[in-house]
């Protein structure tokens, strides 16, 4: 039986995903919980962040729904933000951003890509240091052959069993021949390989610029993207304004054995705390789970097309007039 270890965070964390589990329980019948604690409360009442048994029920589980953790904007004495140190310490290799139009919330119809964004690595490596009695500040951003065809692979594995072929490679050469070069000619290496193997994939490239500028103004012609870290973590978050916006938007952290979804969005402090948080990003998360997780695709459609109709009816107000549209949504046509 399935089993999910579910981490609200902070903020809206803790109001989008009691109704994202509700939602995954309806669908995956017999689903077990277990709840653990991580983010930047957790680390003012505990002195850590990610305590040791969160990562400990993290890997029992093989899954885990993540909903979102507050950052000072100042740099904090042994802080760092609870993501980053789960998609490190979990290895946490791919991170599947999917954004799809979306019934009355999506400015446009027609709109059906997918972001994989390295997970690991690149600018978010944690090297950075002052020089020059703090003049000089530099961080190093690294690229390496191994998290770049592991990467590779998986998304062409992904694109394989979901019938997608079109894959854009997303980098900036021009300007770092070292380092996205290294990206860019491992991706495609792993594209000759598939494609000797058998598998149709068409593959092309864009530099990081002209593709924010062509996700803007052409969104339909994206199939796959894939890319480096902060490009993904940029361009993830322009994507999914074609879904609606933030508060629709999903995504999953895929390791080996092990997958962490989490709704695209932060703790949203703004409006934490006063039942308005919209749940479906977080949702929509959880059908990630189901699908990639536990290969629980018919679960993963059903939770998918419950938020169709929910949206169809038009949305209502509130987490859980929201939560109570998608469930009742989710009945209609199970038996
Ligand atoms: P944010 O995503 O929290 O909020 C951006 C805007 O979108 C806000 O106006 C917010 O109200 C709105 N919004 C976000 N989610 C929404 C939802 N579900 N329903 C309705 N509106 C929603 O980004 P931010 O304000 O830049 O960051 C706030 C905090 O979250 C920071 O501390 C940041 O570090 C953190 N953060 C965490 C994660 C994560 O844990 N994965 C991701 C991004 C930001
Ligand atoms: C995201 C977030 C994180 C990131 C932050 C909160 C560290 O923006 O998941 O997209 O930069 O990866
Ligand atoms: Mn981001």
């Amino acid at each position: 039986m399935p089993r999910v270890c579910v981490i609200p965070g902070d903020g809206i964390g803790q109001e989008v995903i009691p109704a994202a589990v509700r939602v995954l329980q309806a669908a995956v019948p017999g689903l077990e919980t277990i709840q653990a604690e991580a983010g930047w409360g957790c680390f003012l009442e505990r002195g850590t962040a990610v305590p040791p048994e969160t990562l400990a029920a993290i890997r029992e589980c093989g899954a885990a729904l993540f909903g979102a953790v507050s950052s000072p904007a100042k740099k904090v004495a042994g802080y760092r933000s609870a993501i980053l140190t789960l998609r490190q310490e979990l290895d946490l290799y791919a991170n599947l951003r999917p954004v799809r139009s979306l019934p009355r919330v999506s400015p446009r119809g027609g709109i059906d890509l997918l972001v994989v964004r390295e997970n690991t690595e690149g600018l978010y490596v944690g090297r950075e240091r002052l020089e020059d009695g703090g003049e000089t500040a530099i961080a190093e951003r690294v690229i390496t052959r191994r998290a770049s065809r592991r990467l590779a692979e998986r998304a062409l594995a992904l694109m394989h069993g979901a019938g997608r072929r079109r894959l854009t490679i997303v980098h900036k050469a021009n300007v770092l021949p070292l380092t996205d070069g290294l990206f860019r000619d491992t991706v495609r290496e792993a594209v000759v390989r598939a494609t000797r193997a058998g598998q149709a994939v068409e593959v092309e490239e864009l530099l990081v610029d002209v593709a924010a500028l062509k996700l803007a103004s052409e969104p339909e012609r994206f199939d796959v993207i894939i890319t480096t870290n902060l490009f993904g973590d940029i361009l993830s978050d322009e994507a999914s304004s074609w879904c609606g916006g933030l508060g629709l938007a999903p995504s999953i952290n895929l390791g080996e054995g092990v997958a962490l979804a989490e709704p695209v969005h932060g703790s949203a402090p703004d409006i934490a705390g006063q039942g308005i948080a919209n749940p479906i990003a977080a949702i929509l998360s959880a059908a990630l789970l189901a699908r990639h997780a536990w290969s629980m695709e018919d679960s993963a459609r059903r939770i998918e097309q419950a938020v169709e109709r929910a949206l169809e009816d038009g949305l209502p107000h509130g987490t859980e007039a929201i939560t109570r549209s998608v469930t009742g949504n989710l009945c209609v046509g199970e038996n």
